[in-house]
C-alpha cells in the first residue's frame, strides 16, 4: 500500500524541467524525447521510495548482482541518500501503463577542496530493461544526467566506469577514455 511518504522524490523533480537539451546532444533522437516526454506511456522522474514495489531492484539485477534487499533496507538507504541533499540524483523511467521501472541511472556529486572547491559528477548504474532497449532511453538518461552535472550543478567534469564493450556507447555522449588507471582494493566478492 503506497502512502505520501512513498511518493517523496530523492531529489527535486523541477531540476528535470529546466534542462536545455539543445546545449548538448551529439546524436539526434529518432523521435523527439525529453524528461517530460520519454515515450509512449513513459515518464522520467527522480527515484521514489515506492519504486521498491515497481521493480527498481529487479531492474538493477540486469546490470550486476544485487542480492537480497528488504523493503526496510531499501528505505533506510533511500532516506540516508535523500538526507545528503544535492548528492544523489537517481533517475528512473517508469512505464505507467504497468507501474514498472524500465530504466534507471544515477548521478552522484562529489564535493572537493581542489580546483577551487569544485564538484565532480559520477554517473553510475545505467541500465535499461531488456524489453525497452534500442528506444533511446539509455541516451535520454545519459543526456539528462550529463546536463544535470554540467549545467545545473556546475560540475567541472563527469566521469564513469564501464566495461570495454560499453565504451562505444559512452563515446557517443562525448566520454573519452582517460589515461589515468582505475584501481580498486576489493573487500567483498
Ligand atoms: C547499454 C544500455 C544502457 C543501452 O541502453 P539503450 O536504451 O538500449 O540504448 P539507446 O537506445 O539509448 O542507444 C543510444 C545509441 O547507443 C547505441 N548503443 C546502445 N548500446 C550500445 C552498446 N552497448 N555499444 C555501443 N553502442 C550502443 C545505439 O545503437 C544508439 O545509437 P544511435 O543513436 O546512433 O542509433 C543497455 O543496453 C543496458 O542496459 N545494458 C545492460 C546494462 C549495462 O551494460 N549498462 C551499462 C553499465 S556500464
Amino acid at each position: 500500500m503506497e502512502n505520501s511518504t512513498d511518493e517523496i522524490p530523492i531529489y527535486n523533480p523541477d531540476l528535470l524541467k529546466q534542462l536545455d537539451y539543445a546545449a548538448l546532444t551529439n546524436l539526434k533522437y529518432s523521435t523527439p524525447r525529453s524528461p517530460q516526454n520519454p515515450g509512449n506511456s513513459l515518464i522520467m522522474r527522480p527515484l521514489c521510495a515506492a519504486d521498491y514495489h515497481k521493480g527498481f531492484i529487479e531492474l538493477l539485477r540486469q546490470l550486476t548482482s544485487v542480492g537480497d534487499v528488504t523493503p526496510e533496507q531499501f528505505m533506510d538507504h533511500f532516506q540516508q541518500m535523500k538526507s545528503c541533499n544535492g548528492t544523489y540524483y537517481i533517475t528512473v523511467i517508469e512505464d505507467i501503463s504497468i507501474s514498472k521501472i524500465v530504466a534507471a541511472a544515477t548521478l552522484v556529486v562529489e564535493r572537493k577542496y581542489i580546483h577551487a572547491c569544485a564538484t565532480r559528477g559520477m554517473i553510475e548504474e545505467v541500465v535499461v530493461d531488456s524489453g525497452y532497449r534500442g528506444q533511446q532511453l539509455g541516451k535520454l538518461l545519459m543526456d539528462t544526467l550529463t546536463l544535470l552535472s554540467k549545467h545545473t550543478l556546475g560540475c567541472y567534469k563527469t566521469t564513469l566506469q564501464c566495461t570495454e564493450e560499453n565504451i562505444p556507447f559512452y563515446e557517443k555522449f562525448g566520454f573519452k577514455k582517460d589515461p589515468q588507471v582505475y584501481m580498486q582494493h576489493r573487500h567483498k566478492p
